[in-house]
């Protein structure tokens, strides 16, 4: 039926729709999906349901797009796709501090929350990720921050989700882990269908402070990393392999009456001046290794100082500790007068896996030992990326496919919660774009997915990485995950790359 009505399209002189590729936040040449035929700005929960009907009656596919946050073309799956961006989808409802409650709807951004929020003296606590990404979409995909001692996924702080199913009908699940529907939706992968609204915890606003120390990276591989994060709000690492050095970074919330200061975080502002230095070393890194040591040289330095300025008079904070407003101090924002970095052209790769804390220092070691193996010939390989390696931990929660879930039949220990190593890097602007001494980057994630049990972060990896990490999660807990998927959505509707290939569509 469809392809008679192409063909009478056609036959009628009517242009053909086109696919197009739709990109990550780093635009072009980063593509996300690859067979986009339709792009809609939605403007309510209204528009999202009728747009998916739609899409349902021409036999698209269908995505949600928010920000775009993401980094390997596994957004889409690659047959004909309806995006519907969520970006003016962003109402703020039903605000309740006393029952410590919020409901917003699928395009609010971490920022816009928190700023609504503190306005009114209150906010979301520890579940956060970064500035202008949608809290829809980091509950969909399992984003998180950095705490053993308080929940570190987003949907950590989520009571209730808002699901347009398959059918284009509304589905409301709310959070109970006795239910496989809340365990699936808890983090769906966008396979459920459109998160559409989200009612979240809130917590009356506190002031937080933040301290950073250099480690020795022998101290830190051979230590306890449990004692160095778990008494802390929320806490990480940053390694610097070529200096062999870790920034630990540690916060936690003080009364608000303890300090004027108004500190304000920003990890990915720049000046144009930084950029274009930072890109001129590190694409010539691609070829000399020295000028990658010296950028990492020039990073740490700079990491060394607090990336915080005061809120009200934009003036750098010299000096740890750092105090201001939960948000501010946690996630912060840009400066007025810089850009993030991927906004000046620097462009990066990354990879993302998680290990259980009982073998942290493990992991640890064997990055170090593929590190010191290639130093032995002679290629001494270093971070390229302006804030290192960025170490993580995940407390446990509990759901089907999240990479902090616990409970699962692969005989590691997960109760203790996760390490996350989150490896990004420099994508060179030059020639086939690739680092140097690219195998060493394959071969990193082979050796690290095929010798430790491990799960991947879902928008962090390439298809490669997702194929061979698949074999990690867990069977059951796969089987009853699609269970509730053919349920929600039995045609199919949703499907992407991800999905795929966890094998919920063979
Ligand atoms: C610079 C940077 C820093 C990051 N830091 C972290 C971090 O610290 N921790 C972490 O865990 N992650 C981190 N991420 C990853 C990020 O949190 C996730 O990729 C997140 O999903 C991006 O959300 P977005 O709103 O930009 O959605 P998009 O990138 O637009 O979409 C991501 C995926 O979610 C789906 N989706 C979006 N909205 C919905 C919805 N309402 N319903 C159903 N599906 C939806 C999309 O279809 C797509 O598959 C980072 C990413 C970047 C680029
Ligand atoms: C959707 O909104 C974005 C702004 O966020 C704009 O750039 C784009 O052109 C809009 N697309 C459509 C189809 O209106
Ligand atoms: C947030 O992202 C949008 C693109 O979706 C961009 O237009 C906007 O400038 C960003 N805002 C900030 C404060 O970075
Ligand atoms: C787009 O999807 C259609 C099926 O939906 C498929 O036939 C076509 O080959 C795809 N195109 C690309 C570029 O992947
Ligand atoms: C780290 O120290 C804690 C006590 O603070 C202990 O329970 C835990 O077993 C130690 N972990 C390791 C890996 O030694
Ligand atoms: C902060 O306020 C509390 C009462 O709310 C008081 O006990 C404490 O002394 C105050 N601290 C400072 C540093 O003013």
């Amino acid at each position: 039926m469809l392809n008679l009505f192409r063909f009478i399209f056609v036959a009628l002189g009517f242009q053909q729709v086109t696919a197009s590729v739709y990109n990550t936040f780093d635009g072009e040449g980063s593509p996300s999906c690859y067979n986009v035929t339709e792009v809609h700005n939605a403007t309510s929960v209204d528009h999202i349901v009728s747009l998916v009907k739609d899409a349902k009656s021409k036999g698209l596919q269908v995505r949600a797009a928010a920000k775009g946050h993401m980094w390997y073309d596994t957004q889409c799956s690659d047959d004909e796709t309806m995006i519907i961006r969520t970006e003016f989808v962003n109402g703020i409802h039903d605000f309740d501090l006393d029952a410590g409650t919020v409901t917003i709807e699928a395009g609010v951004t971490f920022f816009q929350l928190s700023a609504w929020l503190h306005e009114r003296g209150a906010n979301i606590g520890t579940g956060l990720v970064n500035w202008n990404i949608s809290i829809g979409g980091c509950v969909a995909m399992g984003a998180h921050r950095t705490s053993l001692r308080n929940d570190a996924v987003v949907v950590g702080g989520v009571r209730k989700l808002d699901i347009i199913d398959g059918n284009g009908e509304i589905r409301t699940v709310e959070k109970d882990e006795d239910n496989d529907e809340w365990l699936a939706a808890s983090t769906s992968l966008g396979l459920l269908g459109v998160i559409a609204r989200l009612q979240l915890s809130i917590y009356p606003e506190t002031k937080v402070w933040a301290r950073q120390e250099i480690l020795d990276e022998a101290d830190v591989i051979g230590g306890n990393l449990t004692d160095l994060i778990a008494p802390y709000e929320t806490a990480n690492l940053w390694w610097w392999p070529y200096k062999k050095k870790f920034h630990w970074r540690y916060y936690d919330s003080v009364p608000a009456n303890e300090s004027d200061q108004e500190g304000f975080q920003s990890t990915f502002s720049v000046t144009e001046l930084e950029a274009n230095t930072a890109k001129a070393l590190l694409d010539s890194g691609k070829f000399f290794p020295s000028s990658n040591w010296l950028a990492e040289e020039i990073f740490f330095g700079q990491w060394e100082a607090p990336n915080f300025r005061d809120k009200r008079t934009n003036e750098p904070i010299k000096e740890f500790p750092v105090y201001g407003w939960n948000y501010d101090v946690l996630i912060g924002g840009l400066y007025p007068d810089q850009k993030p970095v991927w906004e000046y052209g620097l462009k990066g790769y990354t990879l993302e896996l998680a290990f259980p804390m009982t073998r942290a220092n493990e992991m640890l070691k064997r990055v170090r030992g593929l590190f010191d193996a290639e130093a032995k010939k002679l290629r001494f390989m270093s971070a390229t990326y302006r804030s290192g390696i960025n170490i993580k931990f995940g407390k446990a929660h509990f759901d089907f496919l999240g990479q902090v879930t616990t409970g699962t039949a692969d005989g590691e220990d997960w109760s203790q919660g996760a390490i996350m190593f989150d490896f990004p890097s420099y994508r060179p602007s030059i020639g086939d774009q690739k680092r140097y001494n690219e195998e060493f980057y394959i071969n990193l994630a082979n050796t690290l997915i095929d010798e430790f049990t491990c799960r991947p972060h879902w928008t962090k990896n390439t298809r490669d990485v997702l194929q061979r990490a698949s074999k990690h999660i867990d069977p059951s807990y796969l089987a009853r995950f699609k269970a509730v998927k053919d349920k929600f959505d039995p045609t199919g509707l949703y499907r992407s790359v991800v999905g795929e290939i966890l094998g919920l569509y063979d």
